[in-house]
């Protein structure tokens, strides 16, 4: 009996030990953690959740397209999917950011690992940095009608966007 207890020991020690690690991984926003990432760039509400460990390709669900406020307005399809690595999201599919009234896929979101305090968002033409800061803590996200507020501006099917059409958009947003 007191042998087969000692047995038991190491075990229960290790489980316990376990417990907050298996914890620290239940939820999307840990994940991002896990890679230098803030929570902050995925909304609340998130109902489903992939992750691949081997190749950091994540999938996460929302009840409804929806849209973020930070110090730009940051849109989510229903679909969010990517590529997780260090410090970094990338093959970004259904993140948008809006820009002078337009909307712009959004490819990439990288951090500087050591933190320079600041978050770079890869929308195709240009690189925009906001404040790390910004995104510490996931954000409620409105619902949007999907007819009604549809990004205006997609890359064409080839998965371009020409800066020529930028240029026309930001000046009829000035006009404005
Ligand atoms: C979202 O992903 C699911 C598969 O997980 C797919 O069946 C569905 O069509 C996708 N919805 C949109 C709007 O892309």
């Amino acid at each position: 009996m007191g042998v087969r207890h000692q047995h038991l020991f190491p075990i229960l020690c290790f489980l316990i030990a376990a417990l907050p690690l298996a914890r620290s991984q239940d939820s999307i926003y840990d994940h991002l953690r896990m890679y230098g990432l803030p929570a902050g760039i995925l909304p609340k509400g998130i109902t489903e959740f992939s992750v691949e460990p081997s190749n950091g390709r994540f999938r996460v669900k929302l009840p409804q397209p929806c849209n973020a406020k930070f110090e730009n307005q940051v849109h989510y399809d229903l679909n969010v999917t990517g590529t997780l690595s260090p410090g970094k999201v990338g093959e970004l599919s259904g993140v948008l950011a809006q820009d002078l009234f337009l909307w712009f896929p959004v490819k990439d979101i990288h951090v500087d690992l050591p933190s320079s305090g600041l978050i770079y968002f890869d929308v195709g033409v240009v690189n925009k940095q906001f404040s790390l800061s910004l995104f510490e803590s996931p954000r409620d996200c409105a619902a949007v009608d999907p007819d009604d507020s549809q990004p205006s501006l997609r890359p064409d099917d080839d998965g371009v966007l020409h800066p020529e059409s930028l240029f026309q958009g930001n000046s009829v947003a000035m006009v404005r």
